[in-house]
């Protein structure tokens, strides 16, 4: 399958639109030179989608050589441009830099890129500031009104260069030659921005003669909100733009927002725009792209919602969604500014079926979430997060996996296919090491350690030396051995078989747990030499302690308790909460069960499953719910085997409630981790890691998202993507 070239891919709309691509299962090269793109939007597709889906070139389109280099590394299908500065006010300001951005830049791209078709993003700014009659804007209105006898003058507000000069530049630097109703298409914008995006819709008209590449332009009018991830949305320095500006001052950031102008004639006196979900405008780039490659014929169209909402109107509408006051203040126009822009949008709509479902409400709300969860925009994340489910600080450096010597990468094993092993000490019937003989067990089965680390017989001790104590290691160590099938792991049993073992990690713990010494059964797993473990037949194992554990168990405990008295609610129950709430960890959300990387991941592949009802151990859940447990866990260890492309290596443990007879209100948890941060690559646990603070070299924001995209592409295979050949 030949990429998609996207330019400018990691902006605000394009990075929308290369997401979007790629959560279609299509190949993309992002061309981009990161002057208003952001590093932290290819490093996250880079993660997610890996190099055979995801490609980044750093180069600037003015630069001819490193553009045609792009283009004889890769087979693109077709071109979707981005690249552009898009500031009113600062085109105004540097119209140069603007005509070198967007015009030869796209020139280049254009020559090098020959007959490609290509879908091109252009304004609404290129409409001027057009007569309340015309409103709202058909694509066809720029030549009715030449025809008409409109425009004999240019419309540039102040600005620092005039029409003749601006011609002068574009004679001299542009193959392409400008007609007479060119030069009047030209004189509608009221600013350079807007200029320099109606020459580029002329250069591809004449390209398109040519060499017959057809094209698409999308004329956009005010793009806002954010994806549903929300781990990419809108993030511009300096801000210009109204919605981030108003959402900036509901979080504090800034004191007031100005309205630009309140003597517009429209219904408020403030200027009235056409909003639309960068989500929506992205879909109709692929839509416009999958036109063009289906041999459609070149065309332009308006993308909005076709309906006008004053600078007042967001205002107000923001201030329900956040709740927040944001006081305003008013101040003189912003050179260029038309008072009306709004979209008739029938044309993409009778031609594409495209058309816009999200109100103005849910745009700002997608905005909202985007910028209450990233209020400094995109960051690597580097800051110490407290892990209450450990009660330690961990530090989330994420800045690291980028770091150029990344550890020795190590051979991760793949699935043994034997059913049966005549050397395992786990198969059925086999001798193991004590000459005990396996029985010839169907499903679960469970025996007692034969070299346990706790035993009942212990011998007693109570001993104090100095600082020194010692106690006796009472306890019962016994072994779980999943399935008979030697080549099984939990990962790939049946949901029925998975529910087998739960069953019987729930009879284990209450067996052990009614013994009235035995306060704490810990039920574990480790899996993959990379944990320890060499030993592949499908099975894990019991501690069931006379005293509780001192590492994660005791430390929960403390913590529970602690939070339960200054809130009087379960720790867990609020985790689930701000997860379920936040979604952006969230990998599993089941009836019953929820999965997500923690908030303060220790390490970089930690995940949570665990029951949405307050359950303090399996025994509390019924059928159906143990059911949703299995086909949870099973999801989430399918999904990490599909990430590493191997079986994956982990230790998994089952927290649940101390059986001492307390009542705690504790609330279970399963707890999966690795020593893995990546296929082949092992975390050392050394030096910091054991005398500090443990470091996690992940976002886990980040984390999630690639368990996400693996657990999909484990259930779905790629979609059939001959169309797009
Ligand atoms: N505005 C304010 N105060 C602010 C910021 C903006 O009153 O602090 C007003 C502007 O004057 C304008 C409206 O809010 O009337 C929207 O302004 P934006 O800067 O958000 O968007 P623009 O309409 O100026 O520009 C956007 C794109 C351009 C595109 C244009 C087409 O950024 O690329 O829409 O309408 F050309």
């Amino acid at each position: 399958m030949d990429a998609v070239l996207v330019t400018g891919g990691a902006g605000y709309v394009g990075s929308h639109t290369v997401r979007r691509l790629l959560e279609d299962h299509r190949r993309v090269v992002v061309l981009d030179d990161l002057s208003t793109g952001h590093r932290e939007v290819v490093t996250l597709f880079e993660r997610v989608y890996g190099p055979e889906q995801f490609c980044f070139e750093h180069v600037n389109l003015l630069d001819r050589s490193a553009l045609a280099s792009v283009f004889e590394g890769h087979d693109f299908c077709g071109i979707i441009d981005f690249a552009a500065r898009t500031l009113v006010g600062e085109s105004q300001d540097e119209p140069y830099r603007y005509f070198e951005n967007n015009v030869i830049a796209f020139q280049n791209l254009l020559d090098v890129g020959k007959g490609l078709p290509i879908v091109k993003s252009s304004t609404a700014a290129t409409y001027g500031e057009p007569r309340a009659e015309h409103i709202p804007l058909k694509e066809s209105y720029l030549r009715e009104w030449i025809a008409d006898g409109g425009f004999e003058n240019s419309q540039l507000m102040p600005a620092a260069v005039d029409f003749e000069m601006l011609l002068g530049w574009y004679k001299k630097h542009i193959v392409f030659k400008l007609c007479e109703e060119d030069i009047a298409l030209l004189k509608i914008p009221t600013n350079v921005y807007g200029i320099t995006k109606m020459m580029d819709e002329c250069m591809l008209r004449y390209a398109e003669q040519v060499t017959g590449g057809r094209y698409v332009c999308l004329r956009y009018f005010n793009a806002a909100g954010a994806d549903s991830s929300r781990l990419i949305g809108e993030d511009h320095d300096p801000e210009t733009h109204l919605i981030p500006i108003v959402l900036q001052v509901a979080l504090g950031q800034r004191e007031r927002m100005t309205v630009f102008g309140d003597d517009y004639a429209t219904s408020d006196g403030t200027a009235v725009r056409d909003y639309i979900s960068v989500v929506e405008l992205a879909d109709a780039h692929i839509k416009s792209l999958d036109m063009l490659l289906a041999g459609g014929r070149s065309a332009t169209y308006n993308l909005g919602r076709g309906q006008g909402v004053s600078v007042r109107e967001i205002l107000e509408a923001a201030r329900e969604v956040t709740g927040h006051a944001i006081p305003e203040t008013i101040g003189p126009r912003r050179s260029g500014d038309p008072a009306t822009l709004i979209a008739d949008a029938s044309r993409i709509q009778r031609d594409m079926g495209w058309a816009t479902r999200e109100t103005l409400h849910e745009t700002l709300e997608s905005a909202w979430h985007w910028h209450r969860l990233h209020p400094h925009g995109y960051r690597v994340v580097q800051e110490e997060r407290f892990n209450p489910f450990w009660n330690r600080w961990v530090n989330i450096a994420a800045h690291r996996a980028d770091r150029p010597w990344r550890g020795e990468t190590q051979l991760m094993e793949g699935s043994d296919d034997m059913a049966y092993d005549p050397e395992c000490y786990l198969c059925p019937g086999n001798t193991r090491a004590t000459g005990d003989v396996n029985p010839n067990y169907k499903g679960v089965w469970t025996f007692e350690n034969d070299f346990p680390t706790l035993v009942w017989d212990a011998y007693q001790t109570q001993a104090q030396l100095g600082p020194y104590l010692s106690r006796t290691s009472r306890g019962v160590c016994e072994v779980v051995v999943y399935a008979p099938n030697h080549a099984q792991r939990l990962s790939t049993l049946s949901l029925g078989a998975f529910v087998q073992v739960v069953d019987a990690w729930a009879e284990i713990y209450g067996r052990l747990g009614d013994v009235p010494e035995i306060v704490y059964p810990l039920i574990f797993e480790n899996r993959g030499t990379v944990m320890g473990n060499s030993q592949p037949h499908p099975h894990g194992q019991v501690y069931a302690y006379c005293e509780i554990p001192d590492l994660m168990v005791k430390p929960q405990l403390a913590m529970f308790e602690s939070h339960r008295e200054k809130t009087g609610r379960c720790f867990v129950c609020d985790a689930n909460r701000v997860e379920a709430g936040d979604r952006r960890r969230v990998i599993v959300d089941r009836s019953h069960v929820m999965a997500y990387v923690p908030f303060a991941a220790q390490f970089p592949y930690d995940v949570i499953i665990v029951p949405k009802v307050h359950a303090a151990s399996l025994l509390d859940l019924d059928g159906e719910e143990r059911c949703d447990l299995a086909a949870g866990l099973r999801d989430v260890l399918c999904g990490l085997d599909g990430l590493f492309a191997a079986p994956y290596h982990y230790t998994l443990a089952l927290m649940q409630a101390p059986t001492d007879g307390v009542d705690r209100s504790y609330h279970m948890q399963i707890h999966i981790t690795s020593l893995l941060r990546g296929p082949g690559l092992r975390k050392h646990v050394v030096g910091a890691d054991i005398f500090g603070n443990l470091i996690n070299p992940s976002d886990p924001d980040m984390t999630a998202q690639e368990i996400r995209w693996a657990m999909r592409k484990e259930k779905q295979p790629p979609m059939n993507t001959d169309k797009h050949g």
